[in-house]
């Protein structure tokens, strides 16, 4: 059975699965989708989510939803790309600029619009799809957009998203438009164009950021297959850029579940890392505050997480407390040159992603993290989704020179 349930502890009111409600009704937080599983033992449930990478049905093709049965059921048709199933890569010149001796980098970038959000996306859509929506938006700082654009167009189905003008870099902005969004530019920031969206309240578009729980129950499963891939055995440590928060209270509850649900016995340590410049939740963490201060103007070469007042930060800190983990900040030189060592190792990523990396090293400096713990750290996005920032750091940095050709 599945139903939504109001995040708030001291709420705790429910809702039918499928009711159109974006908040609580009653006291105003977050929703959150309850499953419940009906009798599965662990051990089949492992070997049926296996079993299924060897099938070409596009529901097994899926990463997201040959974990289905921890997901909303449909009997409608889902809207998939064939998402997910991306491989653990292991950092090694990345690793030894860092400090640390096992590090696996799990990279939702190589999902099929170059970021994690398709993980997501595939699940908010189906839902969408299922309530019969025409029109579907989204505020983003550009990965959000460009996966919606793409899923949308899927599901047959009409986008708009919401962008802070200038701000995303023109590579996302250009999947978007290619994918047949309907862009609308807000002038501020992230933050700015997420409460103007909210605003509109327009009854015929039904929302799609992460505030969306059915986003984070597709979300979620990147860390199920990311278990699958340690063999059930997790690592001491999981390293994850924050923005908005949606995807640290997807792994959170990730781990919530497969620790309710005996598939794994304990579970890792999570690290949030922001950009100094967009970092509340860090500030909070070290204050030891009980609310979010929110940062009025964000700012970091990181645009994807150029963001100040993140929605699901109750969420994303509960999943902190749950696993024992920590929040932290890196400056932009720090993860510029996180970037560049994640690029040295064939890999690459997006800006934000790299925040990981530059979170490790510090960490380990700081005395905080073991050199020899087993680390994961999430890339979330493609090397390609800001090409603007390589070519510029490039050429600050006065070492760009023509390649000698000689013949
Ligand atoms: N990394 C990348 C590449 C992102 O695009 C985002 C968020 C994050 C990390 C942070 O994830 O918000 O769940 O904490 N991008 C959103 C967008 C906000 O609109 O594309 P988060």
């Amino acid at each position: 059975m599945t139903y939504l349930q109001c995040s708030a502890r001291h709420c705790g009111a429910t809702f039918d699965a499928h009711d159109r409600v974006l908040a609580c009704p009653r006291c105003g937080d977050l929703l959150e989708v309850v499953v419940e599983l009906a009798g599965f033992e662990p051990a089949d449930l492992k070997r049926i989510w296996r079993e299924r990478r060897g099938s070409w049905e596009s529901r097994d093709a899926s990463g997201v939803w040959r974990f289905r049965e921890v997901l909303p059921a449909y009997d409608s048709e889902i809207v998939t790309l064939g998402e997910g199933n991306v491989p653990l890569v292991q950092g090694r010149k990345a690793a030894r600029w860092a400090g640390v001796r096992h590090l696996q980098f799990k990279h939702l970038g190589w999902n099929p619009t170059g970021s994690f959000k398709d993980l997501g996306m595939t699940a908010g859509m189906t839902e969408a799809r299922f309530l019969g929506a025409r029109t579907v938006a989204c505020a983003s700082t550009g990965n959000t957009a460009a996966a919606l654009a793409a899923y949308a167009s899927r599901g047959g189905m009409l986008a708009r998203v919401y962008l802070p003008a200038g701000q995303a870099s023109a590579n996302k902005l250009a999947q978007a438009l290619d994918y047949g969004a309907e862009v609308v530019q807000i002038a501020g920031s992230f933050d700015d164009a997420l409460n103007q969206l909210l605003a509109a309240a327009d009854p015929d578009l039904y929302f799609l950021n992460s505030i969306n729980p059915f986003r984070i129950e597709g979300q979620k499963t990147a860390m199920f297959e990311l278990m699958e891939q340690f063999e059930w055995r997790p690592p001491d440590v999981l390293v994850v850029p924050g923005g908005n928060l949606g995807n640290s209270s997807a792994f959170g509850k990730a781990f919530m579940e497969m620790k309710r649900f005996g598939l794994i016995e304990r579970v890792p340590r999570m690290v949030i890392v922001q950009a100094e410049g967009a970092n509340p939740l860090a500030r909070l963490w070290r204050s030891q505050g009980k609310d979010l201060e929110a940062v009025l103007e964000p700012e970091t070469v990181a645009t994807a997480i150029r963001i100040g007042n993140p929605r699901s930060w109750r969420k994303a800190l509960e999943a902190i407390e749950f696993t024992g983990g920590t929040v932290m900040d890196v400056t932009d030189e720090e993860l510029g040159e996180a970037k560049e060592e994640i690029g040295r190792d064939g890999i690459g990523c997006e800006p934000a992603s790299a925040t990981t990396l530059a979170g490790i090293r510090k960490l380990v400096r700081a005395g905080e993290l073991d050199s020899e713990a087993t680390i994961a750290a999430v890339l979330t996005g493609h090397v390609l989704k800001d090409t603007d920032y390589i070519i510029k750091r490039r050429q600050r940095k006065e070492t760009f020179e023509p390649l000698a050709v000689s013949l």
